[in-house]
Order: C-alpha cells, then structure tokens, then sequence
C-alpha cells in the first residue's frame, strides 16, 4: 500500500475557493461493434424479472445464449457533459479527468449536492487538488441521447463515446472548451470502471493513467446485484420522472397527502417502506422528467438501493432518499454486455483500484474475504489483469467501513482524496 500523505492535503485545501463549471453537449460520430441479441425486450414488470431469472441462472451463460451475432452500430449522438475548473485560476492544470458513472447514476454522481455538497468528488478534485474534470452522462442515460436498449446502449458503443470525448480534450476540439490538454487521466465508478478498463485496454495510449472505484475483475457476485436490485421498468416505478404520467395526476393525489409526505425523513420512510412512495412521487417536485422505453429498468426501491450500494451504519439515512429520487435506470443491452472486458489488459500505466470494504458486486460484500492467505484483497487480484503495468504503477486499496456506492458514505471525501494523491504521486 503506498502510503498516504495528508499533510500535503492540508496545504492544499488551505484556499476556500470553488468550481467553476458549465453544462456542455456534445455530438458524437462514434461506431462500435454490438451484440445482437434475439430476447423479448421486457414491457411489464414481470417480463423484467424472466429476464433476471434468465441472466442469474447459475452453470450458464445468458448473454451468450441470447446472442445471435455482431454488427456495427454508428451514429451521432449528444452527450451531455460537465466541465469544471478551480475558479481562481481557470485551466492551468495539464490534467484533465474525465469520470464514467456506475449502473443507478448519471454524471451528479461525481458531484451529488447533498449537505452542501459534502460528498463531491468534484469537490475535492477540482477545488482542493486543483485539477479539471469532465463528468458526462453514459450514452443511453440522462441528458444524454438515449437508445434502443436490447440491441443499441451496450458497453462498447458507450466506450465509443468516451473514447470520442477523450480525443477531443486531447486535441483541443472540444466545443465550448477549446484547449488542448497534455494529459487525461480516467476515473470511474463500478460499470463506469468497466468502460474504463475496457477503453485502455482497445487504446492503450488513450489515457495517462486509471483510477477503478467501486471495481474488481471478479464476477462471482454480480448474480447478487442482477437479483438484489429487483429490478422493474423505469417508466413505471417513477412515472413522472421517466416515464409519461401528466403531473397533474400527481399533484391530485399529492394534494391530499401534503400535509404528511416529505416533512420529514421519519415519515417519508415510512411512507417509502409501506407504498413506495419515495419512488412514485419522484420529479414531481423538480418537474424534471427523462423518459425512458421499455427495457430501461430501475432497481426497485430504498430498500434495494441500501443492499446495492450502502453500508448500514455507515451513512447519512437522508442521502438514501435523495439518492433514490434522483437515481437513473439500466437497460438490458447494458447488463447483457457488462461482463465482455477482456482478462488481459495491454495498457501501461498506473492504475489504482479503489473499492470499498464491504462492496456487493464486486466483493459479494466482503472485499478481504479471499480464501487466499497470499492475496489481501478481491481488488488486488486486478494486479494479474495488467501484466504490462510495472508493479510500483499498480495499488488496490480498500476504503474502510464502505459499501459499492463510495459517494454515499460519510467518508467519501476520504476515499476521493485517496485517488487524488495516487494521481498526484504519480505526477499526473
Ligand atoms: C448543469 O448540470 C447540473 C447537473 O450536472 C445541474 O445541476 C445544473 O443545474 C446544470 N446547470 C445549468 C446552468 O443548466
Ligand atoms: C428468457 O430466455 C428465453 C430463452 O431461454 C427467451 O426466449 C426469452 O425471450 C427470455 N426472456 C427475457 C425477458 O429475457
Ligand atoms: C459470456 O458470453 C459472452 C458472449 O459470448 C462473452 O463475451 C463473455 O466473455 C462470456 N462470459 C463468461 C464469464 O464466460
Ligand atoms: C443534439 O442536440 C441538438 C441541440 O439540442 C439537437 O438539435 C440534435 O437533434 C440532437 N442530436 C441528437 C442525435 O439527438
Ligand atoms: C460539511 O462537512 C464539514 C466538515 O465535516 C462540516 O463542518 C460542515 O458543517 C458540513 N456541511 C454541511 C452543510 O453539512
Ligand atoms: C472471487 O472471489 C471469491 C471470494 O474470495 C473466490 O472464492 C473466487 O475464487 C474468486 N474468483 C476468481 C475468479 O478469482
Ligand atoms: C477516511 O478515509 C481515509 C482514506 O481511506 C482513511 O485514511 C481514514 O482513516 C478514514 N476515516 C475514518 C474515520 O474512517
């Protein structure tokens, strides 16, 4: 474990500016090589949960089952990004970062604005290590252009788009950014550290050096995800945020529960835990709807979003809520190909994983529980994985007392300020 120096941090942090940031979209002209899977496309809850029973079944493999060949997917798609400096100095740092969301998130991962934004990466990166970054919503989610989800959003068409994104930060032809940035370096988050991994791999010279959080090349646990999410369409659990419910539907029924919804915690979990109601009325305050087709599925509710990403006792019960009513969904084409990253990885550079203690898909919740006197931790064994990464470039490291949703945990900012020192130490 390289050894951690905070004292640096402390200089660091000494100026209380903030970020300065602007919304950016992007047109893409990408094309990848896509499955083409023959599945119904689920369009009831209970058609989600045959395809889980189909993707968890144990001896098999589904995604290659329901595969019936490959073909090219090209097209022009809007990526919606964000791009953040320190606000006293604008772009002086060589080093641009450039963060993929996880499976459940959009690009606010990276910044959440809970508690006074407490829990941002962003935060930490850009005002107290001082480094740009570009947060986006993946290809198929968010503000960004989405797709069909069975036989077009798939990992490699996603990875298309970020490699897209990188070159453009690289040559300086980035609209709205305009500066070509010597180094970029990548940082994701669980399926997001999936496209990273997969994006060094296809270019190996594409990025000066990775961080994998939330991450492991271990896939024995990712049945717990698949079937702990209980998974239901998107369109239908949060109806007027993803899906076609008029608000004024919402806002009749909301009229007669005002007086007890959302005064407090207390009592939205109760109303959560008996109807759901986190789920059901969500948007309709912010009047921020994205609507999503059948085959982009949600996972259910407060409950599967603890067992997914959380910790108990480890984290803030009021970031649960907010993290619920503003989660993004999955579609099957994504979960179909989340496990297609090649096991021997060409790329060179330093690579930090970064999971935490007790993460669920990648851990199966206890991420020191090898069975391997010899290997310390899940996460360690991606050392084998990069055979071309000189071994003082490669640390896995564990975030004490934290499930896979890192962000969410009071600590969060302690396991961000660990990537940025690894990136630091680095000189990147
Ligand atoms: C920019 O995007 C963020 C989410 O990443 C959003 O909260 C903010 O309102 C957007 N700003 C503008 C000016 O649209
Ligand atoms: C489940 O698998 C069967 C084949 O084993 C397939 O015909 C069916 O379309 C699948 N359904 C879903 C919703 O995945
Ligand atoms: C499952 O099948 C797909 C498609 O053939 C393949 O890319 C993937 O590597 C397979 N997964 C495992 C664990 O064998
Ligand atoms: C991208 O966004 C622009 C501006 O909103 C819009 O005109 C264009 O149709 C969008 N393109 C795609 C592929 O969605
Ligand atoms: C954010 O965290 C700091 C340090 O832990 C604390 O002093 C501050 O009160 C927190 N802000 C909010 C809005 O919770
Ligand atoms: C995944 O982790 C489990 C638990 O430590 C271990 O038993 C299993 O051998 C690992 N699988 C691989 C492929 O390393
Ligand atoms: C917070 O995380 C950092 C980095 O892993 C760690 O050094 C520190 O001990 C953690 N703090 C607590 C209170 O667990």
């Amino acid at each position: 474990m390289y050894a951690l120096s905070f004292a640096s941090v402390a200089l660091l942090a000494s100026s209380a500016a903030a970020k300065k940031c602007t919304n950016i979209t992007v047109p893409v002209d990408i094309s990848a090589r896509t499955g083409v899977f023959d599945i119904t496309v689920p369009k009831t809850n209970l058609e989600a949960t045959t395809f889980i029973q189909n993707f968890t079944q144990q001896g098999r493999n589904f995604t290659n089952l329901a595969l019936t060949g490959y073909k090219t997917t090209a097209g022009t798609y809007n990526i919606s990004t964000q791009f953040c400096v320190p606000s006293e100095n604008g772009v002086k740092n060589p080093t641009v970062q450039v963060l993929t969301h996880g499976i459940g998130f959009d690009r606010t991962y990276w910044d959440i604005p809970y508690n006074g934004f407490n829990y941002s990466y962003i935060d930490v990166a850009v005002d107290t290590y001082k480094y740009n970054t570009l947060s986006y919503d993946r290809l198929g989610i968010g503000q960004s252009s989405h797709g069909e989800p069975l036989n077009e959003i798939q990992a490699f068409l996603e990875i298309a788009a970020l490699a897209s994104l990188t070159t453009k930060l690289r040559q300086g032809t980035f609209p709205g950014i305009n500066h070509a940035f010597p180094k970029v370096t990548h940082v994701g988050h669980s399926f997001g550290s999936a496209q990273t991994y997969a994006l060094v791999n296809l270019y190996p010279t594409i990025s000066d050096g990775i961080v994998l959080t939330g991450f492991s090349m271990n896939a024995s646990f990712v049945g717990y995800f698949a079937a702990g999410a209980d998974f239901v369409l998107a369109s239908r659990n949060q109806p007027f945020r993803f899906g076609t419910v008029p608000y004024a539907t919402g806002d009749a029924i909301l009229a007669s529960l005002a007086s007890i919804f959302k005064v407090s915690t207390a009592v939205e979990e109760q109303l959560s835990e008996a109807y759901g109601l986190t789920d059901y009325f969500a948007g309709l305050e912010t009047r921020q709807r994205v609507e999503y087709c059948d085959g982009y599925l949600a996972n259910k509710d407060v409950d599967t979003t603890q067992y997914l990403f959380l910790l108990p006792g480890h984290f803030d019960p009021g970031i649960l809520y907010a993290g619920e009513r503003t989660k993004q969904p999955v579609t099957v084409g994504e979960l179909l190909t989340l496990g297609s990253a090649p096991m021997v990885n060409a790329f060179k550079g330093p690579v930090l994983v970064l999971t935490g203690s007790n993460d669920l898909p990648y851990c199966g919740g206890d991420c020191l529980a090898t069975g391997d006197p010899t290997l310390p931790s899940i996460p360690a064994a991606v050392r084998k994985n990069f055979p071309n990464v000189p071994a003082a470039d490669f640390e896995a490291y564990i975030q004490p007392q934290t499930g896979h949703g890192l962000n969410f945990h009071y600590n969060a900012t302690g396991a961000y300020r660990v990537a940025q020192e690894f990136l630091r130490v680095k000189g990147l």
